[in-house]
């Protein structure tokens, strides 16, 4: 039997997995959902939720994962046998990540389309409306966005089909702490902007009469959204995973950069939006816009501009990688495709759905839900729905269905791990998280 590739070592799962997590969930989603829904009181939420419910979840998934070494489908067969309904749970997960990355490579080839407007210099001396216009412009093209969506999708197949070491593991080492570095440049302009206070009392003044259950449920799908937990991301990465890793401080470490980046996301886009006079609820120009104006209004702005949004593509296409490589892994395992031709064909069946959503922004558009477009309706679909249902389903069966013994061996690594907070790690696992995941959920639907 072939044997299965690992990553290569410690820090690789942490850069691999932090890699999937970082995006335009933390950059572009973050912002749009903590201003649509309060800005302090979604912030709050949203810890709490991300630490507590989220980490342990990521923790589950390492553990299906591992323990069965393969793509979420077989992972749940071969833990719970043929004859039970689990592999659905792989399935479910499967479907969502097709629709994650047909709406996701919408927004993946606007950053695309930006690194390209920030080389030909398209911001310079622009003010707000023409910022805002130019956005309007660009995603109401008939071709262009979709060229760069196509393109997008392809460089992601390129590099899934070379395979997980020398693809993901690779990029994301070298990259995403430089993405870090200018975020934080961002922060300190942006700070520095002319009403930038207003942004900042946004963001971290919470006002709990804000809190209701959309407001819950949207924290819970923007955690497990910006974390890539609910739909076998990261049991595919888990399965990955070496005998010897300790998985728990890698998803601590996991779940902290990916909450700080969120976080210092927040710090940049709030203070120059509330400076700018751009709404916290201007939803998907929200970062398109804020951004290019702060560069304007930068000594080195073409420059910070340029890097800034090649990172951002690095940084998308990390996790557009981890989602084409949860159907890649069931292709090649479930109906013994190569991985090349996997690739391909997840690409070219994502690309169906992909345009749709993103000619579902142009005005007029047929492509609309009952008030809805079809983009917005693939984004809900996913974050509200399939990933708080599969997220419960995954701490039950890691909670309830593997047994105790091998769970806590998977904590534990074999035993060699102190197995203390395992322990309570596992309490949670088994009773916080299912209660609050349906409660959530639950409550929402009944609303
Ligand atoms: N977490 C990624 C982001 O924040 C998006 C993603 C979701 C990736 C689900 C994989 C799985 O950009």
């Amino acid at each position: 039997m072939k044997q299965r590739e690992t990553f290569g070592s410690k820090l690789g799962i942490i850069m691999a997995t932090a890699g999937s997590a970082l995006g335009l969930g933390n950059i572009y989603r973050f912002p749009i959902e903590a201003g649509n829904n309060g800005g302090g009181a979604f912030l709050i939420v949203y810890l709490f939720v991300a630490l507590l419910i989220g980490t342990p979840l990521m923790i589950s998934e390492f553990i299906i994962g591992r323990r069965a070494k393969s793509n979420p489908v077989g992972a749940f067969r071969k833990l719970a046998g043929i004859r039970t309904a689990w592999p659905w749970v792989g399935w479910l997960g499967i479907l969502c990540a097709f629709l994650i990355l047909a709406f996701y490579t919408t927004v993946a080839g606007w950053t695309l389309g930006y690194l390209g407007k920030s080389v030909a210099n398209h911001f310079a001396g622009q003010d707000i409306t023409q910022i805002q216009h130019q956005f309007d412009t660009f995603v109401t093209h008939p071709w262009l966005p979709i060229v760069c969506q196509l393109a997008f999708l392809a460089l992601t197949a390129i590099v899934v089909a070379r395979g997980v070491k020398d693809g993901i593991e690779r990029w994301s080492k070298i990259l995403m702490p430089l993405l870090l570095v200018i975020m934080v440049i961002l922060c300190v302009k942006s700070l520095s902007l002319n009403g930038a206070a207003e942004g900042i009392k946004f963001l971290f003044k919470p006002d709990f009469s804000k809190i209701t259950g959309s407001v819950l449920l949207s924290a819970l799908g923007q955690s497990f959204f910006s974390l890539s937990i609910g739909m076998g991301a990261l049991i595919t990465y888990g399965s990955y995973i070496a005998r010897t890793d300790n998985m728990v401080s890698s998803a601590v470490s996991v779940v902290l950069a990916d909450t700080f980046v969120a976080i210092m996301a927040g710090i940049i886009i709030f203070p120059a939006a509330f400076s700018f006079g751009i709404q916290p609820q201007a939803g998907s120009s929200l970062a398109f816009t804020t951004l290019p104006m702060i560069f304007q209004q930068m000594t080195g702005g073409y420059f910070f501009c340029l890097i800034f949004f090649l990172l951002l593509v690095i940084a998308t296409l990390t996790s557009t990688i981890s989602l084409l490589e949860v159907i890649v892994a069931a292709l090649t395992e479930e109906f013994n495709f190569s991985r090349s031709k996997a690739a391909w064909a997840g690409a070219a069946l994502t690309a169906v759905i992909g345009v749709i959503a993103t000619l579902s922004f142009r005005t007029g558009s047929p492509l609309h839900i009952g008030g809805t477009i079809a983009f917005d309706l693939l984004d809900r679909v996913t974050s509200h729905y399939i990933m708080p249902i599969g997220g419960l389903l995954i701490v039950l069966f890691v909670g309830w269905r593997l047994k105790r013994a091998d769970t806590l061996d998977e904590l534990t690594n074999g035993g060699t791990l102190k197995s203390g907070i395992r322990q309570a790690i596992l309490f949670i696992i088994r009773y916080l998280c299912p209660v609050a995941i349906a409660v959530i959920f639950v409550s929402q639907l009944l609303q």
